[in-house]
């Protein structure tokens, strides 16, 4: 179970209220503006908490309390108006199936994993370790809400891709606890959410809209388009953490973290793409766009975390 993180403005500090109240106050009607990014982005992960593993100190019923899904859905909303608007739209004149690894390849942002394989020091990849772990943690599990939500084949398909992720069968090799062992070979916490509180906004914002797409079945579309960016973004660079890792002696269990991704995660791309994503626009056409816009969300979001996180450390993207 994950402690509440601290509050970042006066609406987390409402939020954080409401979820201690929970059932023994009644909880008063939310209708402050987040401050900042920083307050939006943690009332809104706390939020969306409620749906995986809760926190120690508030009650599981908060999940569903009319107040709190109402100023979840707010910052939802803003947190997707934001993205939209920052979204170019679908390719011009793209066809998912044979062009959707060629557009994410042109994708040319700044690399955390170029920059950790051949240059970063043993602290900044403690620091990306910490951050990462956020989502690590729980890796695959936004993915999993949107399962009961999908045609039959895509449905199959992503079942086989999280039986990956979830270990084969094996609890020891589930990925987010091969990244728990690693984090805690590095002398660092191996608890969910123990992180947070460093993490900055644009950390929460990815593992936000990974949540909002997972649990939104309006946004199913941009849930398995993000998986297929994310996915398609992940062997290459793997590789280069590991090395990264290696170079500065970092321990087996997290090297073999990223090991372990440099292989499936070349197969995962296939199959989040072919199997997944075209056999659900193929089943439902409208739907193609939000494939094209969560894999861009990915792209986008990952920018943004890679540019804060360089800036921090006095690296020019
Ligand atoms: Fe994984
Ligand atoms: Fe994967």
């Amino acid at each position: 179970m994950t402690a509440l993180p601290k509050p970042r403005g006066p609406l987390s500090v409402l939020v954080t209220g409401a979820l201690r109240a929970v059932p023994v106050e009644p909880v008063g009607r939310i209708d402050l503006d987040p401050e900042s990014a920083d307050d939006a982005a943690v009332a809104l992960w706390m939020l969306h908490e409620l749906s995986y593993g809760g926190f120690d100190d508030v009650d599981d019923r908060a999940e569903w309390e009319p107040e709190l899904v109402r100023v979840r859905r707010r910052l939802e909303d803003d947190l997707e108006a934001q993205l939209r608007e920052r979204w170019p739209g679908p390719p011009q004149g793209a066809d998912l199936a044979a062009d959707f690894f060629d557009w994410v390849a042109g994708h040319d942002g700044p690399s955390l994993a170029r920059h950790v394989q051949t240059h970063a020091s043993k602290e900044q990849v403690l620091d990306l370790l910490r951050v990462r772990s956020v989502y690590h943690l729980k890796e695959a599990d936004p993915t999993t809400w949107v399962i009961p939500r999908l045609p039959v084949a895509a449905k199959a398909a992503l079942v086989e891709l999280q039986y990956d992720e979830y270990g084969v069968g094996d609890p020891a090799r589930l990925h987010a606890e091969l990244f728990a062992r690693g984090m805690e070979a590095s002398g660092l916490r191996p608890e969910h959410g123990a992180y947070v509180d460093e993490s900055p906004a644009e950390i929460l914002e990815q593992n936000n809209a990974l949540s909002m797409f997972g649990l939104q079945r309006r946004l199913r579309a941009a849930a398995v388009g993000h998986l297929a960016a994310f996915e398609a973004t992940s062997s290459v660079p793997s590789r280069r953490l590991a090395q990264g890792l290696e170079r500065l002696g970092f321990p087996e269990e997290m090297i073999g973290y990223y090991r372990e991704h440099v292989e499936a995660d070349a197969v995962h791309e296939q199959v989040a793409l072919r199997d997944i994503c075209v056999s659900l626009v193929n089943e439902e056409p409208s739907l193609e766009a939000d494939v094209w816009f969560g894999a861009w969300a990915c792209l986008d979001l990952e920018d943004r975390t890679a540019r804060r996180l360089l800036d921090a450390w006095g690296v020019s993207a």
